[in-house]
This record gives structure tokens, C-alpha cells and sequence, in this order.
């Protein structure tokens, strides 16, 4: 049985691979997938969260049970207000493990009814990182190795 609806949520700047490869897989295990993507510590974004927001929206497009939104604030109270409980991470390697845990543990504090399920990165795009792709693009390598189509597309402008 499909678990109903799940979040996925992070702030995607820019998304890569790596979060395609968990929201995909979140698809095939809920019946819907809400990307949320956060707007907070927009003055050090490398996008705005408008960009952040249409830029996943392109790249979920193809997939059918996938909606992405924006929030600010606490998550959990974010998703106390939708009437949401469930949130993925994706899980890299240890360093992930350890501030994932920690995220956990505190949404759950902050609401006992919120879960986090993890999923293991796939080993193909587990090297990836957002940090990584911005390095590339500001020293103005060629990122398609590492992110959806419409990142490019983007940056083609
Ligand atoms: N594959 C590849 N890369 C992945 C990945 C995967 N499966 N999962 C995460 N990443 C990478 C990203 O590329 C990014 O790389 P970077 O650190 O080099 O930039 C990094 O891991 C994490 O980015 P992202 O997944 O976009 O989300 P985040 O960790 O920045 O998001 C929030 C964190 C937004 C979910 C969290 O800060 C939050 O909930 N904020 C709201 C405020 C709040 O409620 N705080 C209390 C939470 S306890």
C-alpha cells in the first residue's frame, strides 16, 4: 500500500541529479511527492526562489505525481498547516547521515506527528552536490553531467 503524500524538502540551489534521483524514486513509493522548496536565506542564495521554484517545476514535469511549492519559516509548521506529515531526505554518505539525523530528530520534537523516512542516494549520482555544481558554473564549466535539463536551460537564459 502507498503511503499517501510525502514532502520533499530542501532549498535546491541549484537541484541537481541527486534530488531527481530521490524524487523519482519518492514517486513510485507515495501517491504524491510535494517538492517544498525553502525560501529562507534568500541574500546568500546563488538563486532566487522564484528561479529555484520554476527551475524545479521544469524538471518535474515529465514525472505525474509530483507538485513543487515554496515555504519559509519551520517546516513542521509549514506542514502542520498543510496537513502533512511525512518528509524523504535523500542519504549520501555519513556526513548526510549525521545532519540528517539531527534534522529528524528536531522536526519530530518540534511535531511528534512528523516522520522522516530516508532513501540512499543512488551510487551513480551520489558525488553530487549543489555546492559542487555552483563552483562548476561560476568557473564556467559545462554541469550536464550533474543536473536536469532545465537547470541548462536556465542558464542558457
Ligand atoms: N543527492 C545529491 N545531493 C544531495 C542529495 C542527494 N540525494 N541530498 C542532498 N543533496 C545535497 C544538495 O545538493 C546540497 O548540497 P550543498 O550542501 O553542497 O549545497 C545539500 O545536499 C543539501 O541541499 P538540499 O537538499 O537542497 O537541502 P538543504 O539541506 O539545504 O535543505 C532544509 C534544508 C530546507 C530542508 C532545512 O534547512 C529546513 O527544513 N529549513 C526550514 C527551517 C526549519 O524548519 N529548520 C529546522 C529543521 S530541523
Amino acid at each position: 500500500m502507498k503511503l499517501k503524500v510525502v514532502v520533499y524538502p530542501g532549498r535546491f540551489d541549484p537541484v541537481t541529479l541527486g534530488h531527481i534521483d530521490i524524487i523519482k524514486r519518492s514517486s513510485h513509493l507515495f501517491g504524491q511527492v510535494i517538492v517544498a522548496v525553502s525560501g529562507d536565506s534568500e541574500k546568500s542564495s546563488f538563486w532566487q526562489l522564484e528561479q529555484r521554484v520554476a527551475v524545479m517545476e521544469d524538471a518535474c514535469q515529465a514525472i505525474g505525481n509530483v507538485k513543487v511549492e515554496s515555504f519559509s519559516g519551520l517546516l513542521s509548521d509549514w506542514m502542520v498547516a498543510q496537513g502533512m506529515n511525512y518528509i524523504v531526505r535523500g542519504i549520501r554518505d555519513s556526513v548526510d547521515m549525521s545532519v540528517e539525523w539531527r534534522m529528524a530528530h528536531s522536526n519530530r520534537v518540534l511535531n511528534r506527528e512528523i516522520e522522516t523516512l530516508f532513501l540512499a542516494s543512488s551510487p551513480e549520482v551520489s558525488h553530487i552536490s549543489s555546492t559542487l555544481v555552483r563552483q562548476i558554473i561560476t568557473s564556467g564549466g559545462d554541469v550536464s553531467a550533474f543536473v536536469p535539463g532545465s537547470v541548462l536551460a536556465c542558464l542558457a537564459g
